[in-house]
């Protein structure tokens, strides 16, 4: 695909660079003098890695997580010199790559300490050791632990300088995020028993800077914070959305009573209905699942989504809203007149998470980086 181009078409994903560096220091004031590592992947959740990295970087962060190695080697190329931890953890083939771009790899799998250790050279390798408190997912299993450690000693290049973990429930359940924390606690034991001093130890994501002081330790990983959205709709932080995805009205027509819209025929006009088309749609990311349920801002006022979002198109209802017409904005999320539509909302129209509604935004969609 040629790459996309905010000079051919209207719609674009404008990233406020300076929220994001807004968003650090909010981070950085809840995480109360702890480093604050950037969580970054998936393109740093949709806004564009290279420049929101370098953003981070000039504001200070302290380092980077991404999911896999090859987008830790993109920032190295782009400049980052921060630690860089690489957090899936799995690394293919490309153990001799990480540790030639100086990234630091999660460990937990004794076939990677192994892949590690024959690509050392005899030098030491750095990991952060993953620890499985609870999410169930990736890190050793607190009852493998000590069977993990011993047999970790056939791999002397090995240096464990991290211990982490991560939370499932740091957004809903305390009591849980307690038990995860005193497993952590007993891990720390079990690798210090063996031997080893890891310097740093991290557990919490967002939602865990913000509600739980005492999963701090000595990093904070923050992700969606950075990207203005606290993690859980229980946190009220002073954060700022960093995406700004608008588009124009392409076309705008008066259905009478009865007349239907867009594939399938689930909306019909029950009156006079005026009607926008955006030139939006699920192949630029925005999800078909908010068809009929969502908004977008047109003229500083909600018009609901009717009718099937369309792979290029999606249909507004501009009833209420006198004038609109070809080329007015219309935005999907951000700040329109003192009107507000944030991934929030159309995570809940999507029945989604805004993680997911922001990493969904497509290629297809120019990023345009706007300082101010
Ligand atoms: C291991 C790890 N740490 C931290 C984060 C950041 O989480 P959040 O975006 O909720 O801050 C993620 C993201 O999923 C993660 O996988």
């Amino acid at each position: 695909m040629r790459s996309a181009d905010a000079s051919l078409r209207p719609t674009r994903a404008e990233v406020l660079l300076d929220a994001i560096g807004h968003n650090l220091r909010v981070v950085r004031a809840a995480a109360k003098g702890c480093k604050v590592l950037a969580v970054v992947k998936a393109d740093a959740y949709g806004h564009g890695v290279v420049p929101v990295a370098q953003r981070l970087q000039a504001e200070g962060v302290d380092g980077f997580g991404v999911a896999l190695a090859e987008e830790g080697i993109e920032l190295r190329e782009a400049g980052i010199d921060r630690a860089i931890l690489v957090l899936n953890g799995i690394s293919g083939g490309a153990h001799r790559d990480i540790i030639a771009a100086g990234l630091t790899p999660v460990l937990y799998e004794l076939s990677e300490a192994s892949a590690f250790d024959a690509v050392s050279a005899g030098r030491p390798i750095d990991v952060h050791l993953k620890v499985d408190t609870g999410m169930g997912r990736l890190g050793v299993p607190l009852g493998e632990l000590d069977e993990f450690l011993r047999e970790l000693r056939r791999f002397p290049s090995i240096r464990i300088v991290g211990l982490m973990t991560h939370l499932s429930t740091a957004d809903t359940d305390p009591d849980y995020v307690a038990e995860q924390i005193a497993g952590f606690a007993h891990a720390q034991g079990l690798v210090r028993r063996f031997g080893h001093e890891p310097a740093v130890l991290h557990a919490a994501n967002s939602a865990a800077c913000f509600r739980h002081p005492e999963t701090h330790f000595d990093w904070v990983r923050a992700g969606i914070a950075l990207y203005g959205y606290p993690g859980s709709s229980a946190i009220d932080a002073p954060l700022r959305p960093a995406m700004r995805w608008r588009t124009e009205v392409l076309r705008v027509r008066t259905l009478e009573a009865g007349d239907s819209v867009g594939y399938g025929r689930s909306f019909r006009a029950t009156s006079t209905t005026r009607l926008a088309t955006i030139p939006v749609g699920y192949g630029d990311g925005l999800l078909r699942s908010a068809s009929n349920r969502g908004h977008v801002l047109v003229r500083g006022a909600r018009c609901p989504i009717v009718g099937n979002i369309a792979m290029d198109l999606t249909t507004v209802d501009v009833s209420g809203v006198p004038g609109v017409a070809i080329g007015d904005e219309a935005l999907l999320l951000g700040e329109q007149d003192g009107a507000v539509l944030d991934a929030r909302d159309l995570a809940k129209a999507a029945g989604t998470i805004p993680y997911e509604v922001l990493t969904n935004v497509s290629r297809r969609v120019p990023r345009v980086y706007l300082n101010g």
